[in-house]
């Protein structure tokens, strides 16, 4: 289903994250990646294998963390601009937009969006793509409550099979892009992702995507390395992963959480570090996998943009900013698109 390059573990996401309630378990799927990325040097696990029942629930408590800024800054931010963003997208299309979600989850930051849709323009079409059912059940059920006035059409899709639907479709799109899931790419497949969604806005179509801005450190750090451990959890359930579904033998003690800002590359990295020299067994492998003391698996990148880097990669996408909305500390940015 799926290529990956395993010099690239962000395309792993790019290819797969989507599909991790689909299809992405078990043996066949998970074990050629695990193999590669734990033979390769140095040693990497890609960020998609985070999200099994255990880590998507984990995820959901980081969201919730006061030290995990994003998700509650992006909704202030939806909160206090929504109006302005339906109208510019409206204004952009000439007539009525529905919304594409990509990875919309249970959609309740994306609700304010609708409610502001709804109120300029009647009624809307909602179409949510994740790869989560039961996330997309409460998103269909919660709208249908409080939201009537909007048609949901959920998508049970990856993000290019999400993508594939709406161009198929002759609605005026605004794709909705959140939570700043672009910073998990590598920023060749995130500009793939980008001229993807180019494709699929056609002439009148918007993008609105949620991105994280460079920052203080005291402030970055431990939104990646919180204080209760959730985030050292949500990394180490990798491990935990493999333990349960390839008749691992990691001892979680062993291993710890490292969350390191890379200066150069604009983004953090969250790696686990082996504590010992050790040899850990992964039966359905046949693989024995040796770590020296202080060696570490690189698990996850997560890019933090300034406007002159997006700018590059809307450009070479094929897009143009039509305007950014921050919130006062300009800690989160929310970016209006548009194809150039
Ligand atoms: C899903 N993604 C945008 C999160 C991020 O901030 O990069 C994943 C995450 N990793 C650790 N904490 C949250």
């Amino acid at each position: 289903m799926t290529e990956w390059d395993r010099n690239d573990p962000a395309s792993y996401d790019a290819a797969a994250r989507g599909t991790a309630e689909l299809e992405v378990s078990g043996t066949d799927i998970i074990g050629p990646v695990v193999r590669d990325g734990l033979t390769s040097t140095p040693k990497t696990l890609p960020p998609f294998l985070f999200y099994d029942a255990v880590g998507s629930g984990l995820f959901e408590k980081i969201t919730k963390l006061p030290e995990y800024y994003p998700t509650r800054v992006e909704r202030s931010i939806l909160e206090s601009r929504a109006g302005e963003i339906a109208r510019m997208a409206i204004s952009h299309a000439g007539r009525n937009v529905s919304v594409l979600e990509l990875g919309a989850g249970s959609a309740t930051k994306t609700q304010v969006l609708l409610r502001a849709l709804v109120a300029e323009q009647g009624a809307t079409t909602f179409l949510p793509a994740d790869v989560s059912g039961a996330a997309l059940d409460a998103a269909e059920s919660r709208l249908a409550r409080e939201l009537p006035e909007v048609k949901v059409h959920p998508l049970l899709a990856a993000h290019p099979q999400a993508l594939a639907a709406g161009r198929e479709r002759d609605d005026a799109l605004l794709v909705v892009f959140l939570g700043s899931s672009l910073g998990n790419y590598d920023e060749h497949s995130a500009i793939e992702l980008l001229a993807d969604i180019r494709a699929t806005l056609g002439p009148t179509g918007s993008l609105l995507l949620g991105t994280d801005a460079v920052k203080p450190l005291d402030v970055l750090l431990p939104a990646y390395d919180d204080s209760k451990g959730v985030t050292a959890s949500f990394n180490k359930n990798v491990l935990a992963r493999i333990n349960r579904e390839l008749g691992g033998g990691f001892d979680l003690d062993r291993f710890g959480h490292v969350a390191v800002w890379n200066e150069e590359l604009s983004r953090i990295e969250m790696h686990l570090e082996s504590s010992v020299d050790q040899v850990v067994p992964i039966d359905d492998l046949g693989l024995e996998v040796a770590f020296e003391a202080k060696e570490r698996i690189h698990t996850e990148s997560s890019y933090k943009y300034d406007t002159a880097r997006l700018d590059r990669m809307f450009s070479q996408a094929g897009l143009a900013r039509e305007c950014e909305f921050y919130d006062p500390e300009h800690w989160f940015r929310l970016t209006m698109a548009r194809p150039a």
